[in-house]
């Protein structure tokens, strides 16, 4: 739950396009607060990527703006990148590396200090939970284990907020349930999270406030009660379905 209401996030009227006049992301609007899991709900090609990458600085808003920590992501993004990591859906780590030289690489890059870069270490190794398979090549590793070590990667230099595109894409149950498990512990520490996903059963248990996002329009915010309560719904599912049929009747 959010421990309090700074927003950590603010995102004003984003939109993007890649092509003039197709908007892949138009008029967003969302806040994250201190400590709070949001996640952006949506379909294949709904605009959660478009709208990661433009929070996250890799694309130029066409319109609008988001604020980090309160610096706008299209004036000030040297500064934004310092209060945020983003893990993207499909990352890849480097392969020749062995698990603990790559924690170190990406701390050191991170971090102000060598005392700042073998803290990050600490907390990285702590949050994978790869053990002394950290000591072996990453090409040798599963996708889960691959997928741990990037979200450690991601959390280590405790960023005012993380965000994960997909955190559990590809990941079986018992990883899938430890990634959350462990969102929620670092939101319970204050660390703020904007998640991507289609899995609305996930969605429904790791997040605090919820984004319907379809054909690059936010259509509905609020907790997962809300939305079932709103919309007389059993699950995130039936509510997604609604919202989308209610808009689709409406026009786009
Ligand atoms: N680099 C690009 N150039 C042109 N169009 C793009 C580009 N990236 C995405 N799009 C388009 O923008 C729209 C939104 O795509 P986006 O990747 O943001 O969706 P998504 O919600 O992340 O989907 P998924 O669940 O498949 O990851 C889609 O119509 C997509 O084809
Ligand atoms: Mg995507």
């Amino acid at each position: 739950m959010a421990e309090q209401n700074t927003p950590v996030l603010e995102v004003e009227h984003l939109s993007k396009q890649y092509k003039k006049g197709v908007y892949a992301s138009k008029d967003v609007n969302f806040t994250v607060s201190k400590g709070e899991i949001f996640a952006l709900l949506g379909p294949n090609g709904a605009g959660k990527t478009t709208t990661i990458r433009t929070i996250a600085t890799l694309l130029k808003p066409t319109e609008g703006d988001a604020r980090v920590a309160g610096f706008s992501v299209r004036n000030q993004p040297a500064e934004v990148r310092k209060n945020l990591t983003y893990l993207p859906d499909e990352a890849g780590a480097y392969k020749n590396m062995k698990g603990r030289q790559y924690l170190q690489f990406m701390a050191e890059m991170y971090a102000e200090s060598r005392d700042q870069a073998a803290e990050f270490v600490k907390t990285a190794e702590e949050i994978c939970k790869l053990g002394d398979r950290l000591d072996d090549k990453i090409e040798s590793y599963s996708r889960g284990m691959t997928r741990k070590l990037l979200l450690a990667r991601t959390i280590m230099p405790k960023p005012k907020i993380a965000i994960l595109d997909e955190p559990t894409s590809g990941l079986d149950i018992i990883n899938a349930l430890e990634i959350r498990r462990m969102i929620r512990e670092l939101a319970k520490n204050g660390m703020s999270f904007l998640l991507s996903s289609h899995n609305m059963l996930e969605i429904e248990y790791v997040s605090d406030r919820v984004g319907i996002i379809a054909k690059g329009h936010l259509l509905e915010l609020g907790t997962p009660d809300e939305l079932k309560s709103k919309y007389s719904a059993s699950n995130l599912e039936e509510v997604f379905e609604t919202v989308v049929n209610e808009r689709e009747s409406k026009g786009w």
